[in-house]
């Protein structure tokens, strides 16, 4: 396992699939790496590539409002990043190629962080963590424990925008993440 800093050095010099080629900045992560909770999306999009920053743009700034008002703060209190460090043009899709050569740095950096929760933002994050068999409107809000931490998945807030149906689900979902965050708490504090 790699620490932070030769890890970032790794990923800001990756090749290793064709988003290279094309990105204007690699996007790492960004928030708490201390944090017992990691939101992973998908892949920037031409904001967060611009920026050099995840979930910067207007989907991001709908989630980060969200996580506001449940008290959740970005440079405090979670890590948030994405399954692929670099965008795909015109914000396709990662293939699947692009994701597994990107798995591993997440898997670093889960590691690193050591979160007690893990939440998947939409199909492709869903997919690349709890497995291919998962579908994001069936399945989301379901808790699984795996390897020691917490594991579920919410809509990406994306779909929110596109879809404001889906709202109120999203905003349940993001309800009992906090809440579980609060009993981790809780029991960490007991523990302590
Ligand atoms: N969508 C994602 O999945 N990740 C980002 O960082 C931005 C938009």
């Amino acid at each position: 396992m790699l620490k932070w800093r030769e890890l970032y050095e790794q990923c800001i010099n990756c090749n290793k699939c064709g988003l290279g080629d094309s990105r204007i900045n690699m996007v790492f992560g960004d928030g708490n790496p201390k944090a017992d909770l990691v939101f992973i999306g998908e892949a920037p999009g031409a904001d967060e590539d611009r920026i050099g920053l995840p979930f910067v743009g207007k989907a991001g700034k709908l989630l980060t409002k969200a996580l506001e008002s449940l008290d959740l703060y970005r440079k405090k209190d979670y890590y948030i990043c994405n399954i692929c460090k670099c965008r795909p043009k015109n914000n396709r899709t990662p293939y699947e190629d692009e994701e597994k050569a990107c798995l591993p740095y997440l898997r670093n950096q889960v590691a690193l962080i050591k979160p007690k929760i893990i939440v998947c933002l939409g199909a492709t994050a869903m997919g690349c963590i709890l497995g291919k068999d998962w579908r994001i409107t069936r399945d989301r809000g379901k808790w699984v424990e795996r390897k020691g931490f917490y594991i579920t998945a919410t809509f990406h807030p994306s779909a929110i925008l596109r879809d404001e149906n889906k709202k109120p689900l999203f905003w349940q979902d993001l309800k009992n993440i906090r809440r579980k965050y609060e009993e981790i708490f809780e029991i960490k504090n007991i523990d302590t």
